[in-house]
């Protein structure tokens, strides 16, 4: 049999079952983070998630970088609301949906995501039920969050079934993500799947190269492999779209980080994680409850 055929069936296939899933399972939670800031955090995330639901996927991008949300600037279109709004007026957490573009949604957490920890029981809820409503909406659902070691962001990463870990080839931004992953590590059984993606690279060479410092790093004190999840080249599109508010898959379909983002979205298809429970069960042991 062709093995590129299998691989699509194959692909096919999760996709099917990531469609289908049982009742009751969630949608696939995605913690996207780094160690450092402006690798490229929000234009992976928005780029893959409309790459995913180009696919068929139903995605649903949420911003829980309350720092520097910028998640509608990049994928241009603005919710009405944050959840914020939505804990702090008992509202339904659908209004504070909105529809980008491919079908893919958004919401954006504002300092909800932060206050989460701080809910009264009656306040948690009330968004544990509105919480589920999106787990019927998304398939995937992608959390753009902001960089470092922070409480808030450890929480979060910790609380995530499937973290992406982007660095830059720069021995800075290598650093703080070890600091990351060894943090992420560190849980032993109950951590996430841990995969790295490399950013900005001039070229193929030096993205391998980047992965390949990580993965030895990792190794050696960590004991421990990290999985690559892909690369994507140092491209001028990418800037260019954030100026036109398009993301680049859309604006520059033929760009090199388009591409490459292609590439990350089948990787990603050809990944069923082992459990999936959903963004509720993510938002309880991400509040500690
Ligand atoms: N692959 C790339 N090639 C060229 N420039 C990039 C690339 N990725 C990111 N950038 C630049 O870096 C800026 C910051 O990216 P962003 O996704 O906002 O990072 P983060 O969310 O990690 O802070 C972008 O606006 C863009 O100008
Ligand atoms: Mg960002």
């Amino acid at each position: 049999m062709n093995d590129q055929a299998g691989a699509l069936r194959q692909i096919i296939a999760n996709i099917k079952g990531q469609r289908a899933r049982t009742p009751g399972t969630g949608a696939r939670v995605v913690v996207v983070t780094s160690g450092k800031g402006g690798v490229g955090k929000t234009n992976v995330t928005v780029n893959l998630a409309l790459a995913l639901s180009r696919k068929g996927l139903r995605v649903l991008i949420f911003d829980a970088d309350f720092g520097l949300a910028n998640v509608d600037v990049v994928l241009g279109v603005t919710p009405a609301y944050d959840l914020a709004h939505v804990v702090r007026h008992r509202g339904d957490i659908r209004d504070a949906v909105c529809d980008g573009p491919y079908g893919v949604r958004f919401i954006s957490g504002g300092s909800g995501v932060q206050e989460l920890i701080r809910l009264s029981a009656g306040q948690l809820a009330d968004l544990m039920d509105n919480l589920l409503q999106l787990d019927d909406m998304a398939d995937v659902v992608l959390l753009d969050t902001g960089a470092g070691i922070s409480d808030h962001i450890l929480s979060m990463v910790g609380a995530a079934q499937e973290v992406v870990v982007v660095t830059t080839p720069e021995p800075t931004s290598i650093m703080d993500a070890y600091a990351l992953i060894k943090f992420l590590t560190a849980r032993a059984e109950s951590g996430p799947r841990v995969r790295l993606v490399v950013n900005r690279a001039d070229s193929e060479s030096e993205a391998a190269d980047t992965l390949r410092k990580v993965a030895a790093v990792v190794r050696l004190y960590l004991r421990t492999e990290i999985e690559e999840m892909g690369f994507i080249l140092s491209d001028p599109a990418v800037s260019k779209a954030v100026r036109l508010q398009r993301p680049f898959v859309l604006s520059f379909p033929q760009s090199a980080a388009a591409r490459n983002i292609e590439t990350l979205a089948w990787r990603f298809m050809g990944t069923e994680p082992e459990r999936r429970p959903g963004l509720r069960a993510f938002f309880t042991r991400m509040a500690g409850r």
